[in-house]
């Protein structure tokens, strides 16, 4: 058989008044000893970007016509966003400093502002902050420099965290706006006093609490603290406070709004004094409105991200790599001992819902005929490795193509961090484990996991990644009929071979000839725009007796300069299904058809979550007369 097909160029969519401050009669004792609010301010340590000249004299718009602005932003498309999960934690420990992660905001007069916050009067229940009644908290109207444009405005954690995308047409930047309550300097300070009164009253081990209970706890120390003192705020206010001490206590302290953000992929801090900068998947890299001021504050949220993970980072040993609770992976290095700015981190965020085979055509990283290829390898138990470079979109394609195994065949996953996610009910997720203390004793290392997995008689060994001594023991399995799947790093199949073939892999080249595919993702500029490709789908074919060199076959290539995968007209594999099931050359071509039908049915109905596709595929595996019969009536009730 030798079709050729040609897709468009498929571009990677894919963006108080206070009355007096009234003492209890009870408390009036107390209240003398301890120390005011206001002896105890201290300066915020980590701050926003100030706002521009022009934003700050712009004379604040009322409520009704912010809300308006709001009201106009486009809410962002379905997608979860990175809510930590319930082992999220109050990690300092008491005696540790507080850190502010507050907004700069314009001085005001303290006295006047203090009055605003504090009253006195008799205890009320407090009203429920409603934007319609008490205002917005957050102010969005904006007035650009000269030379500066709005791109967009998009909400990630309304009603308290907004993201302003400017972009400069003078040096031709854009730039990441994280747009947040402004907290004035009375606010701020009764942050921290409210923080230093929570470190000194939190008794338990909230790592093992569960996330709700966390948040009732801090909420309810919170209130604790403003009934000793006699605070009373009013419910805009109160929202504000809460949301701040949620965010450092609970939540991801400066980069939360970040971490909200479906469309950032990475987060980068380089050190003290520079600004943080992200990887946003519509404006690729870009600087954003937020930094570190001093090592103290950075030392500190690195060390704490480092205790969130269960880790450890010290002078002794100031690198570390780690997961955080909602999955992400992240790479801190601690002070100057090897990093010469301060402290460092980059977080590679989790994507809690699993990219599918559907985006990858939309995005073109696959062409329909490329993926149902892939979509009749995987049913028929053809082993892959996914190789590229780094963040190339090897795990994604890896999970992407897992949703073609078999509904009830049984599948070990082996991971050193949890990033796949299937949708079968017969899978065994396992991950690494280090070890306990130096000596090395209690690692459970990806070798030793994938001897146990062995034993679990799985049909399908998805590994995450192999770069180790378990590579061999991968081709082993394969050896022995196991259908296996796993990435490495590497740009090419001569360098894939090179380095599985070498130490400290060295799998012996006629055991090469086990594993089926080779798919190479890359990443690349096409019109400017950064763009994730299937830059070539390889068959291993076996080894040639006489030169003992690797035969191979290209079945699939991307050509950068149109931006189009072609097939090369022959394929081996599909040969070998043929043979398998008695099928002629016509009813491999029709079944190929139909898979690349139901994959742009799809995509054209916007199914992409990752549990309807797989309801899609595990119908075609079942009765693909039947679907195709439902898809070609038009039939509406298949999902
Ligand atoms: N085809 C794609 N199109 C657009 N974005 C993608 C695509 N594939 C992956 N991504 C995004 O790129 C980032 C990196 O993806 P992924 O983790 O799959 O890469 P990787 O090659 O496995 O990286 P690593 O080398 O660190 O293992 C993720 O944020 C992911 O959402
Ligand atoms: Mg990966």
């Amino acid at each position: 058989m030798a079709f050729k097909i040609k897709i468009g160029s498929g571009k990677t969519k894919s963006k108080k008044e206070a009355d007096k401050a009234e003492k209890k009669p009870e408390s009036a004792e107390l209240a003398a000893q301890k120390p005011s609010l206001l002896s105890r301010l201290k300066k915020p340590a980590e701050s926003a970007r100030a706002p521009s000249p022009e934003s700050e004299s712009a004379s604040p718009k009322p409520d009704s016509e912010i809300r308006k602005r709001i009201s106009r932003i486009k809410p962002l498309k379905a997608e979860k966003s990175q809510e930590p999960s319930d082992e999220e934690i109050l990690t300092e420990s008491a005696d540790e400093q507080p850190t502010p992660a507050i907004i700069e905001i314009p001085p005001e007069p303290k006295q006047g502002l203090l009055k605003r916050l504090i009253s006195i009067g008799p205890k009320k229940v407090r009203e429920a902050y409603n934007p319609d009644i008490h205002g917005v908290l957050v102010d969005l109207t904006y007035t650009p420099p000269q030379g500066v444009e709005e791109i967009e405005v998009y909400p990630v954690n309304p009603p308290f965290a907004y993201i302003r995308i400017t972009y400069n047409y003078q040096n031709h930047e854009y730039l990441y706006e994280i747009v947040e309550p402004h907290y004035t300097d009375t606010e701020t300070n009764l942050l921290n006093e409210l923080k230093k009164g929570i470190f000194e009253r939190v008794n338990v081990n909230t790592r093992q609490i569960a996330r709700e209970m966390a948040a009732d706890l801090l909420e309810e120390m919170m209130n604790e603290i403003f009934a000793d003192y006699a605070i009373h705020l009013d419910p805009k206010t109160y929202a504000k406070i809460h949301y701040q001490l949620h965010k450092d206590f609970l939540g991801n302290g400066m980069v939360d709004a970040i971490m909200h953000d479906p469309f950032i992929e990475d987060i980068s801090c380089d050190g003290i004094e520079r600004y943080l900068f992200v990887y946003h998947s519509k404006y690729e890299s870009m600087e954003t409105n937020l930094k570190y001021f001093d090592a103290t504050s950075l030392d500190s949220f690195v060390t704490k991200l480092a205790q969130r993970a269960g880790k450890h980072i010290s002078v002794a040993e100031p690198m570390l790599d780690a997961t955080m609770s909602d999955g992400s992976r992240i790479q801190m290095t601690l002070g100057t001992e090897v990093t010469a700015h301060g402290s460092t981190f980059t977080i590679r965020k989790f994507k809690e819902v699993p990219i599918t085979p559907t985006d990858l055509i939309e995005w073109g990283t696959f062409s329909p005929l490329s993926i149902a290829f892939l979509w009749l390898a995987v049913e028929n138990g053809k082993s892959c490795i996914f190789a590229g470079g780094t963040a190339s979109g090897k795990t994604t394609s890896l999970n992407a193509i897992s949703l073609f195994i078999p509904p009830l065949a049984k599948i070990v996953t082996l991971e050193d961090t949890r990033e796949l996610k299937l949708p079968h009910a017969n899978w065994i997720p396992s991950v690494t484990r280090e070890s306990f203390d130096i000596a090395g004793k209690g690692e459970i290392d990806m070798y030793e996991l994938l001897k146990a997995a062995l034993r679990q008689r799985p049909e399908y060994l998805i590994v995450g990644e192999v770069r180790g001594k378990e590579a061999l023991t991968l081709f082993q399995a394969m050896s022995t009929g196991h259908v296996t799947y796993s990435t490495m790093h590497a740009d090419s199949v001569s360098s894939a071979v090179h380095r599985l073939e070498n130490p400290p892999i060295s799998v012996p080249r006629n055991m090469l000839s086990a594993l089926n595919l080779i798919c190479v993702q890359v990443q690349a500029r096409v019109g400017g725009q950064r763009i994730r490709r299937n830059k070539q789908i390889i068959e291993i074919l076996d080894i040639d007796p006489r030169t003992n060199e690797l035969i191979t076959n290209e079945v699939f290539r991307w050509r950068q300069a149109t931006d189009e995968i072609t097939y090369s007209g022959k394929s081996y594999i599909l040969e070998e299904i043929m043979e398998a099931h008695g099928w002629d050359e016509e009813r491999v071509r029709r079944d190929l058809i139909q898979r690349q039908e139901v994959l742009e049915w799809m995509r054209k109905r916007d199914i992409r979550d990752y549990r309807e596709v797989s309801n899609i595929v595990v119908s075609y595996f079942r009765d693909s007369e039947g679907l195709m019969e439902q898809i070609r009536s038009g039939d509406n009730e298949l999902v």
